[in-house]
């Protein structure tokens, strides 16, 4: 079910009359991997996205990193390549950037780091590392499908209208134990593989799960990853399942650190408090709103807040 497809189902950006087309989904052929050294670590990046915790997870062979047996894919379905699924094919073209959780510059390198340590709890992979070069190889030659002139369709993931009131984790718990506890599990645990070496359905919280600081622990974050990607079994790209308020009730429940624990690094993040993502749940703010309003919303009076002062609201 992690499995990657294969398949030649991209389309070109601008048509035989030099026009440009609506970009369709794009699945990159593995087939067409080199077959060189460069297409070694092309694969074996693309095999590291898919089967994480094999490699470098708690017992991993090539390394003990992560901190827990999720795979890279569970959240970047199909090794990074689905349509709206934190989508990573055009992460190669887009770094380095700036970020704000950091306040600085980070190359891509960091940014995978990022990920192995929050949500992985793991240690950062040394940066000449050949696990490090080979998701670096991997995500350049995934980049080289996407259109240069255009976005395409699901790059980013599909936008959730805010509801005029805040997210409700009660209405949300009532939701996940209709849609979600049959694979996740009825306390969120997931379900081992039969080695325990990976998760058939993994953990959404408890110690083994993603950590607060974690995108996925924002709110309007999950709740637009959720839109089209949860429950597993029942949404095709770009057909939503759940309807925005019901997607943000979930992630309300799921992300709710009152009654699910996590692990919890200590991070200090976000060195210009202008700059932090409206969602995040952790003060100080900017604004006056409180930690509650932050994480559960309503969102759009912190919208507007930073629009009237002249600032940029990020989600
Ligand atoms: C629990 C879910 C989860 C897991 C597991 C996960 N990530 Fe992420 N990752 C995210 C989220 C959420 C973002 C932020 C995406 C956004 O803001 O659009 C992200 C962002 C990224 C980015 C930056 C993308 C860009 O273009 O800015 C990279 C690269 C990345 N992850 C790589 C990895 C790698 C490699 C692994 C495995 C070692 C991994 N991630 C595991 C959730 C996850
Ligand atoms: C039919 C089984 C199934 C159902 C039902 C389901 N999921 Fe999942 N979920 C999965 C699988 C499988 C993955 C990993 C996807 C992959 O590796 O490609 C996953 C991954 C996730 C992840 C990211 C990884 C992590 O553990 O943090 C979240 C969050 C998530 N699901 C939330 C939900 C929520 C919320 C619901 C209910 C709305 C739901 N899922 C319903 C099977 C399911």
């Amino acid at each position: 079910m992690s499995c990657g497809s294969s398949g030649s189902q991209q389309k070109k950006a601008i048509d035989s009359s030099g026009t440009k087309v609506v970009t369709d989904f794009i699945i990159p052929d593995t087939t067409l991997i080199p077959n060189d050294k460069y297409g070694e670590l092309v694969r074996y990046g693309r095999e590291l996205m898919l089967n994480t915790a094999r490699y470098i997870g708690p017992d991993g062979s090539a390394g003990k990193y992560l901190g827990n047996k999720m795979n890279c894919t569970n959240c970047h379905q199909d090794a990074g390549t689905k349509a709206f699924s934190f989508n990573l094919m055009t992460s190669h073209d887009n770094y380095p950037q700036y970020r704000g959780r950091e306040g600085k510059v980070l190359t891509l390198a960091e940014r995978v780091n990022n990920c192995v340590t929050r949500p992985h709890n793991g240690k950062p992979l040394p940066l000449d590392s050949k696990e490090m070069v080979a998701f670096l190889s991997y995500f350049r030659w995934i980049s080289s499908f996407v259109p240069k002139d255009k976005p395409f369709k699901g790059a980013k993931n599909l936008h959730v209208t805010f509801p005029a009131i805040a997210a409700n984790p009660e209405k949300g718990q009532h939701l996940y134990q209709e849609n979600c506890a049959r694979c996740h599990g009825v306390q969120g645990e997931g379900q081992w593989n039969e080695d325990k070496s990976t998760y058939i359905y993994p953990p959404l919280w408890g110690n083994s799960a993603y950590q607060p600081g974690s995108s996925m622990h924002r709110v309007i974050k999950q709740a637009e990853w959720l839109k089209n990607n949860m429950p597993y079994d029942k949404v095709k790209p770009g057909v939503a399942f759940l309807t925005d308020q019901e997607a943000m009730d979930i992630a309300a429940f799921v992300n709710n650190d009152e009654i699910h624990p996590r692990p919890n690094p200590k991070s200090f993040d976000y060195p210009h408090i202008e700059e932090k993502a409206i969602d995040y749940d952790h003060g100080p703010f900017k604004d006056s709103f409180s930690v509650a309003q932050h994480k559960y919303g309503p969102y759009q009076p912190i919208i507007d807040f930073y629009k009237n002062n002249g600032l940029k609201a990020v989600y």
